[in-house]
């Protein structure tokens, strides 16, 4: 018998147990398994659930346990989730997470640790929930040269711009709800700000590329900023505003990851992805492009995710070696956004259209219901991002808003 075991009891280790107590004999079956839930490690009490028996509060019951083989870490945040993640890791359990602050910022290490103790670091949850795409990029596609990735990587986010705009619900009510659905972090400004889809465009980035991307080194901004008037223009414009992760191949060989709302046009399918869902896009030189989809957040879908990571390691006891990258020590392959061409949808107030045009030669205007006379809404031709703010800088009136098109 091989023994599980979680450690925090939130709302993904809870829906980790859950699932994984409900499924457990489809499990063992399927997977030629005998796995047990042996510990769920939380410094809260938990009286009168049905394997209240297996709390812990002493992580030293876990790694002197030599049948547990695998262990869920789901506490979320870096410590002490990193210093549980490498003790184990040190005793040759393997480790599977949903945890991408920690994947962010210490997935090369770790990915070294499992290595050199003949383990696994797995966390195929800790990006876009219930969608399978670690192992996709990873295994499914490794064969191509993959040049970019965009995607919807934060479901808070996408629900609250969804409520906004589908039933004009008032920012604050709408992150209210994601938070009672269990979709949102314990810190909601991780969603709203964008550093969680940072944390997570840097781990596609890091599988995708080959080198470990820090936080710190990506362009991030989050949906607060934004305005329902932007919204309405984006709408009119014919799509919607979405926050998007991306991360390129630059022509000079370097790699722009980087967060912030965009303008997607209804053509792109992530236009269309709406509430909790995330969709993310893939491109690459044999396959063109393919789409992820699914469930960005919430209970049983992350958990769903944690346990395909726990079944992979219960049936491969050692190293799955493809799944890896090098640390980097510095950010010299990281490309300046500034200098990257974009097009951009520009909301300003007390500028004439001469001016504009004398400035973005013909732009493309867009209009919308109760639009002031004095406002004005342009879509720029695609210019170096620098270029565009200098031409701004030199524009008379105010700047309301201003959104990059995504084109991928
Ligand atoms: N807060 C995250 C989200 C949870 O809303 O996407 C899943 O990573």
């Amino acid at each position: 018998m091989a023994k599980l075991a979680v450690l925090g009891h939130g709302v993904v280790g809870s829906g980790t147990v859950e699932l994984f107590l409900k499924n457990k004999d489809k499990i063992n079956k399927r997977g030629g398994l005998d796995l047990e839930l042996g510990y769920v490690l939380d410094i809260r009490d938990f009286p009168g659930l049905p394997y209240s028996d297996k709390f812990t509060k002493d992580i030293n019951d876990i790694l002197n346990d030599d049948d547990v083989t695998v262990v869920a870490e789901v506490m979320g945040g870096v410590h002490p989730a990193y210093d549980f993640v490498l003790a184990c890791l040190g005793r040759g359990k393997s480790v599977c997470t949903s945890n991408k602050e920690l994947v962010a910022k210490k997935g090369a290490e770790l990915l070294k640790a499992a290595k050199d103790h003949n383990c696994n670091f797995m966390f195929e949850a800790s990006t876009g929930g219930a969608i399978p795409i670690i192992r996709p990029i990873h295994r499914c596609l490794a064969a191509n040269d993959i040049t970019a990735c965009a995607g919807i990587l934060n479901g808070t986010t996408n629900f609250i711009l969804t409520k906004m705009i589908t039933e004009k619900m008032s920012f604050e009510d709408a992150l209210a709800m994601a938070q009672e659905l269990g979709y949102a972090e314990k810190n909601p400004a991780a969603d709203v700000e964008g550093d969680d889809a940072c944390r997570k465009i840097c781990i596609l980035s890091s599988l995708i590329f080959g080198k470990h991307v820090y936080p710190d080194w990506v362009h991030c901004e989050g949906i607060t900023k934004l305005t329902l008037e932007d919204v309405a223009y984006a709408e009119s414009w014919g799509g919607a505003v979405k926050l998007i992760g991306s991360v390129k191949r630059t022509e000079d060989g370097k790699i722009l990851p980087m967060v912030a709302p965009r303008f997607v046009c209804s053509g792109c399918q992530l236009s269309h992805i709406d509430d909790v869902f995330n969709g993310i896009m893939v491109y690459g030189d044999g396959f063109d492009e393919v789409m992820f989809y699914g469930r960005g957040a919430g209970k049983l879908p992350t958990a769903s995710a944690v346990l395909g990571d726990v079944i992979d390691c219960a049936k491969h006891k050692t190293t799955i070696l493809s799944q890896m990258w090098e640390d980097s020590t510095d950010n010299s392959f990281i490309a300046d956004y500034k200098e990257d061409s974009v097009s951009m949808y520009i909301r300003v107030q007390g500028a004439d259209k001469t001016e504009i045009e004398n400035l973005f030669g013909d732009a493309e205007y867009i209009t919308r219901e109760g639009q002031p006379a004095d406002e004005l809404a342009f879509i720029t031709p695609t210019l170096k991002e620098k270029d565009i703010d200098e031409k701004l800088a030199s524009m008379s009136g105010s700047v309301l808003g201003k959104i990059r098109v995504l084109d991928m």
